[in-house]
């Protein structure tokens, strides 16, 4: 395991943040996560492009050039000595006394983590659970907030599913940590690149791939209510690649809620406010 902060390759294990610092406190910050096949980045320029356009969304300065960042992803992946890894950066707005408003005159702070690549989920097992999708409406922005997806993929883990498959207003949006697709009738269909989903890298290279091989993409949201209709479901992301879906199912406590705009809160793991 390899891992840097801020200009320096550190102990992984005894690495810190700065205790006020705005990723750690207000999760004030944006993060990639780019897999590595036999030693190269794959799709880096990619993740580089989506990871500035997320700084630039929430007003944070890019520190590194495309250049620098592509050196210091090689130098990390090379001191790995890993050859399939997975490479998760991170930057923050920086260092700051704690207060909602942007503080002036921080420098981003930028980490870095290189670990082997997570095995992925065995296809048998792959089921996905569906779940409101409780997070803010801007989520195109790969931030570094991801307390709603982490509720929804321990909910989904606790009732044997691999991942959450997500509704917002009766339609089907995403994953908890990946893009979902859907064949229906011989056409493929995954919600289109809007501020709804994370518009993932795998997705774009999973379009151009179908769109190659003639194979019919839509890029239009299902709702939930066609699930009946969907013949067969896959997952993409960096870190599960393509993985196919052999089930789909719902809870009855929370199914009602998913076809419309749910009036309240359906359940989740957390307690309901009274
Ligand atoms: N997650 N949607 C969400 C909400 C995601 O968090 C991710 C990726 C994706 C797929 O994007 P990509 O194909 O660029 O990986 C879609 C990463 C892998 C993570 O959080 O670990």
């Amino acid at each position: 395991v390899v891992a840097y902060f801020n200009g320096q390759f550190v102990d992984p294990d005894g690495a810190w943040v700065p205790l006020e610092e705005r990723g750690h406190q207000f999760g004030d910050g944006v993060y990639e996560v780019i897999r590595v096949y036999s030693g190269r980045p794959f799709l880096m320029e990619e993740h580089l492009e989506r990871l500035e356009r997320s700084l630039r969304v929430i007003d944070i300065p890019n520190p590194h050039t495309r250049e620098e960042w592509a050196q210091l992803i090689a130098e990390s992946v090379r001191r790995s000595g890993e050859a399939e890894a997975q490479v998760y950066l991170q930057v923050t707005r920086g260092s700051a006394v704690r207060g909602h408003a942007f503080p002036g005159g921080t420098a981003p702070n930028v980490s870095l983590v290189v670990r082997p690549a997570a095995a992925p989920v065995h296809p048998e097992d792959a089921a996905l659970l569906a779940l409101p999708d409780e997070r803010w409406p801007n989520v195109y922005v790969k931030s570094i907030n991801l307390l709603p997806n982490v509720i929804a993929k321990e909910t989904a883990k606790r009732a044997g599913a691999a991942e959450a498959m997500l509704v917002r207003a009766g339609v089907i949006t995403e994953g908890a940590s990946s893009n979902l697709w859907f064949v229906i009738g011989g056409r493929v269909y995954t919600h289109p690149a809007n501020r709804y989903i994370l518009g993932g890298i795998t997705r774009q290279f999973v379009l151009q791939l179908a769109r190659e091989s003639g194979v019919e993409v839509v890029e239009e949201a299902v709702p939930f209510s066609k699930l009946g209709e969907v013949q067969e479901v896959f997952v993409t992301s960096t870190t599960q690649e393509i993985l196919p879906v052999a089930r789909v199912f719902t809870d009855r406590r929370i199914a009602p809620a998913l076809d419309t705009l749910p009036a309240e809160p359906p359940e989740t793991l957390l307690p309901k406010v009274e």
